[in-house]
């Protein structure tokens, strides 16, 4: 066994309803006592809360659910489940994107990667995105596009969406979607989208479309260098939310938009989006590749793009970061 699977299993015999004696814990991982304490050190350094007191054992500071592929399975209805390939669940990876384009090219089709942990998460525009472990959603699906790149301008829309629908259904009111794929609430980041696609421009192309929510972050994280923005998690306004049911939603979700999307296109989300939109009809200012524009969002087209109405007349941006005006 290798020692991520080593440090899941700690992690799953762990519990926070009773300490387990060191002496338990060896007998149950086919390790030593002074391997345990090493485990337990190592979980502590990933920000999870190991105590422990001489002659009672160590326990969980607080419960934590697992990723199970039972479980998630169980949670995605049967139409959906038809079109997914497989679905893989990583105690650890670089990123669950670049995971997707290590498979064979004939193999990444409707495969859906997921990890407890990432070690190298990718966020838009070369940031790295936070993955702690055991308490948040990294999700890569891998998808065949007949079409070429330039067709695929909406998906990180499409995606965002798709992730929103999955956190409605989890119970998750009032957040809102920032052009073109973070999930905001109270203008807080609750999670992204990373679309990565490799291919020619006309076609076919394979694509890592992945989602990456946060769920319940470590303690010690507000404030902290991890993440440079204000971040929000789904635990707080979803208590006692299950990782497992929300991704085997995610993944519905994101089967039924994509193959909805690749029919009809873009243009039939767009009423969903505009009841999304965290932008439509505030005054913003984009930083994109072709310099800064300002003026108050419009919505987006079909081709994915922000509509942005300015003091020169309409514009269609397709790259940027926004903030809103004040
Ligand atoms: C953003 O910057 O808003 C996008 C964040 C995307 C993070 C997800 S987590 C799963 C997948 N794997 C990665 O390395 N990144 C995406």
């Amino acid at each position: 066994m290798n020692k991520e699977y080593a440090l899941l299993r700690l992690l799953g015999f762990l519990s926070a309803e009773r300490p387990r004696s060191g002496e338990e814990i060896a007998r149950e991982l086919g390790c030593s006592r002074s391997a345990v304490w090493k485990q337990v050190e190592h979980l502590r350094s990933l920000g999870i809360g190991v105590k422990s007191m001489t002659g009672k054992g160590y326990w969980l500071s607080e419960t934590l659910e697992l990723l199970q592929a039972d479980h998630i399975r169980a949670g995605i209805p049967e139409r959906e489940a038809a079109y997914l390939n497989e679905l893989v669940i990583c105690p650890e990876l670089d990123s669950t994107n670049a995971e997707v384009f290590r498979r064979p090219l004939g193999e990444q089709h409707a495969v859906a990667f997921m990890a407890e942990r990432q070690t190298a998460g990718r966020g838009r525009r070369g940031r790295e995105w936070f993955s702690p472990l055991a308490r948040n959603i990294y999700l890569s699906l891998g998808w065949r596009f007949e079409t070429g790149i330039g067709e695929l301008s909406a998906l990180p829309l499409l995606l965002a969406l798709a992730a929103s629908r999955a956190l409605a259904e989890c119970g998750m009111r009032g957040h809102a979607i920032k052009w073109p794929n973070d999930l905001l609430i109270d203008g807080r980041k609750l999670g992204g989208c990373l679309v990565e696609i490799q291919g020619d421009a006309s076609g076919p192309c394979n694509a890592a479309l992945g989602i990456g929510l946060n769920v319940h972050m470590p303690a010690g994280t507000q404030g902290s260098a991890a993440i440079d923005q204000p971040w929000a998690e789904v635990a707080h306004f979803v208590p006692g939310i299950s990782r497992n049911e929300l991704a085997g939603k995610l993944i519905a979700s994101l089967l039924t938009h994509l193959v909805r999307f690749e029919r009809q296109g873009f243009g039939v989300f767009m009423d969903d989006w505009s009841t999304r939109d965290a932008l439509a009809g505030k005054t913003v200012d984009v930083v994109s590749p072709a310099g800064r524009v300002q003026g108050r969002a419009s919505g987006v087209s079909k081709r994915g793009g922000l509509l942005v109405e300015t003091s020169d007349g309409p514009r269609e941006l397709h790259a940027g970061d926004v903030s809103l005006s004040v």
